[in-house]
C-alpha cells in the first residue's frame, strides 16, 4: 500500500519525507487556504521534495475552465497530478488530461458508481471520501469493499483507490486489508501508525538491562 500525506504544510512534509514512508502528497482547496501563500509556490515546493504524485486540485467547475487550470497546474512539475471533482464536467477533463498522458485524482467520490465513472474516464486515481461517509451515518469503508469489488470484476481498469478522508489508523488497517491501492493520511495518523505502549515500554526495559551488562557493541 502506498502512503500519500493529505498536507500542504511544508514543515510536516519535510519532516515525514525523512522517514521514507511517504509516497506522495494530497492537497485540496481547504488544505491550502491554512497556509496563507501562493498555491503554485506551494505545490511546486512540495513537489522538490516528494518525487511522487502530488494531487493539485483545480477550483473550476467548467471542463474548458477545468482545463485551462489543469494546465497551468501540470507545468509546474513532472509529478503534478491534477485533482478533479467527480462532475461531468470533472470526467469529460478527466478523459482529455488523462489522453495527453497527465495523472488525474478525481475527488469527492462517495459512491462505487462514481468510481466506476471515474474509471471509465481514465483516471490515475479514485478518492474516496470514507471519514465523512461515517459522519453522515453511513459505512466508509463499504464503500472501498464495494470499489474494490466491483475493479476487481474489469481488470482492463487501471485506476488507484486512493482511501481519502482517513481519521484514525483503523481506517488504513481496514483500507489495506481491503487491497486499497494508496491511503492519504494527515500527518498526525501517519505518526499514529507506529505508536504503540508497549513497544515504548519493552525497549525501555531491554536498555535498562543492557545497561546492567557494562558491555557496548563495536
Ligand atoms: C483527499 O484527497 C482529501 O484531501 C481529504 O482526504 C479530505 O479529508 P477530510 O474529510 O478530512 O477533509
Amino acid at each position: 500500500m502506498k502512503f500519500f500525506i493529505d498536507t500542504a504544510d511544508i514543515k510536516e512534509i519535510v519532516d515525514l519525507a525523512a522517514t521514507g514512508m511517504v509516497d506522495g502528497v494530497t492537497t485540496n482547496p481547504t488544505l491550502a487556504a491554512k497556509e496563507s501563500r501562493d498555491f503554485k509556490a506551494i505545490i511546486k515546493e512540495i513537489c522538490s521534495i516528494i518525487p511522487g504524485s502530488v494531487s493539485a486540485e483545480v477550483v473550476a467547475t467548467e471542463h474548458k475552465k477545468m482545463m485551462k487550470e489543469a494546465d497551468i497546474l501540470r507545468k509546474i512539475a513532472k509529478n503534478v497530478t491534477i485533482k478533479l471533482p467527480l462532475t461531468w464536467d470533472g470526467l469529460k477533463t478527466c478523459k482529455q488530461l488523462t489522453s495527453e498522458g497527465t495523472t488525474v485524482n478525481m475527488t469527492l467520490c462517495f459512491s462505487a458508481t462514481q468510481a466506476l465513472l471515474a474509471a471509465k474516464a481514465g483516471a490515475t486515481y479514485v478518492s474516496p471520501f470514507i471519514g465523512r461517509l461515517d459522519d453522515v451515518g453511513q459505512d466508509g469503508m463499504e464503500l472501498i469493499a464495494d470499489i474494490m469489488q466491483v475493479f476487481e470484476n474489469y481488470p482492463e481498469l487501471e485506476t488507484q483507490v486512493l482511501a481519502a478522508s482517513i481519521r484514525h489508523p483503523v481506517h488504513v488497517l481496514q483500507a489495506a486489508k481491503l487491497g486499497a491501492h494508496v491511503a492519504t493520511l494527515p500527518p498526525k495518523i501517519l505518526r499514529q501508525l507506529l505508536n504503540h505502549p508497549l513497544t515504548d515500554k519493552g525497549l525501555a526495559t531491554f536498555l535498562e538491562d543492557w545497561k546492567k551488562t557494562g558491555q557496548v557493541i563495536g
